[in-house]
């Protein structure tokens, strides 16, 4: 029987690198598209020493009709999963409206050839910035769940994805879409091979990466955006997720969709949490004590947009998909750092 095609939108990014890997070693043929906007094609070249095959890459923008058209003439998918986008908050606060065309106006292109092409599963790569610190507020600080989002999100990157949300749940259910929508938030580290990783390009705007160049003496200091924050040591609370574990929450996912079990239109919002909670001081304490290193931090004001705690209830992941996050944080950057060490 011929192998599912699968099409991935930025693979060649970070997690959707990590997402070709974990697609083919489950039986699927991923086939790529990306602008390389923010990447190299040296990543494609990283994922054929892993899976000693190299996918059919497009360099393609979605806003590129024809070409996407192109695409999908010439391959029969099965489904899609959708990670395509510019994804940095702070830039998005500067450059909205790049955001929304590349996010938004992408999207709508790849949703019409989807249509067109009668290929209706979908993985969509959503996130913890469609909640809104109502969302958290009201809560009374238990982790939210999947349902009731407010609409006061608190920048561009997250309007586009709260936006595309609602557009998919209308897809499902007036054009039979069958769509898995996974909310994440802070993934970390990277592959075990060692051969695709988070890159950022310049300064790096997440945590992690950050506090590894202040252990590998890039940086003096870790730069801590405020400490007037609601929790315990007044520093911002994150659930930081090992990336592996992400993506083969996205295999579930689409295990789902693609069963015969779904006979009418589908749409689920689904969290992928570990349910372990850290503030940005622990975060930096803990990878002082893998490194044996002490690390020096100096308080900078608060970002715009960041909230006090984002953290939500995963047992929808677990029932629905069977899913949790397998990783502990420590075990995760105890591999980090062999990984800086080992480069
Ligand atoms: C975490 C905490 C900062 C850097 C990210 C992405 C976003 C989205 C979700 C997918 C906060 C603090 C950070 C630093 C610091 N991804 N911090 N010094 O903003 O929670 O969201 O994941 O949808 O694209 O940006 O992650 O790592 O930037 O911040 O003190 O140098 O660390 O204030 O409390 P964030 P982050």
């Amino acid at each position: 029987m011929e192998k599912p095609q699968i099409l991935i939108t930025w693979w060649l990014g970070y997690i959707g690198s990590h997402g070709v890997v974990a697609f083919y070693e489950a039986g699927y043929i991923p086939v790529i598209v990306d602008n390389l906007s923010n990447t190299n094609e040296e990543v494609l070249d990283n994922i054929e020493k892993i899976i000693s095959y190299r996918p059919d890459f497009y360099n393609v923008d979605l806003r590129d009709k024809t070409k996407l058209q192109e695409i999908f003439q010439i391959h029969n998918f099965d489904g899609v999963v959708h990670f395509a986008w510019l994804k940095s908050v702070g830039e998005s606060c500067d450059k909205a409206l790049e955001y929304f065309d590349n996010n938004i106006v992408g999207s709508l292109r790849l949703f019409e050839c989807m249509e067109e092409f009668n290929v209706r599963n979908i993985i969509f790569s959503s996130s913890a910035t469609v909640y809104s610190p109502e969302n958290f507020e009201n809560a009374n600080n238990e982790p939210v769940s999947e349902s009731g989002l407010a609409w006061n999100t608190t920048n561009p990157y997250g309007t586009s994805k709260y936006l595309l949300e609602k557009i998919l749940y209308d897809l499902a259910k007036f054009s039979n879409f069958n769509v898995m929508n996974l909310r994440y938030f802070n993934p970390i580290w990277a592959h075990p091979s060692w051969l695709i990783w988070e890159a950022p390009q310049g300064i790096p705007n997440n945590l992690l990466p950050y506090i590894f160049k202040v252990v590998t003496g890039d940086f003096e200091y870790l730069r801590v955006f405020g400490d007037d924050y609601n929790t315990s040591d007044w520093t911002g609370v994150r659930d930081y997720i090992d990336v592996c574990d992400l993506i083969n929450g996205h295999l579930k996912a689409f295990h789902l969709l693609d069963s015969n079990e779904l006979n009418t239109w589908f749409f689920r919002s689904v969290n992928l949490w570990t349910w372990i909670w850290s503030s940005v001081l622990e975060m930096l304490q803990l990878v002082s004590e893998v490194t044996d290193l002490p690390l020096k931090h100096v308080v900078f004001p608060r970002r715009p947009w960041d909230l006090d705690s984002v953290y939500c209830n995963p047992s929808l992941a677990f029932e629905l998909l069977w899913w949790k996050s397998e990783t502990s944080l420590r075990e995760s950057l105890e591999n980090s750092w062999k990984f800086y060490k080992g480069r």
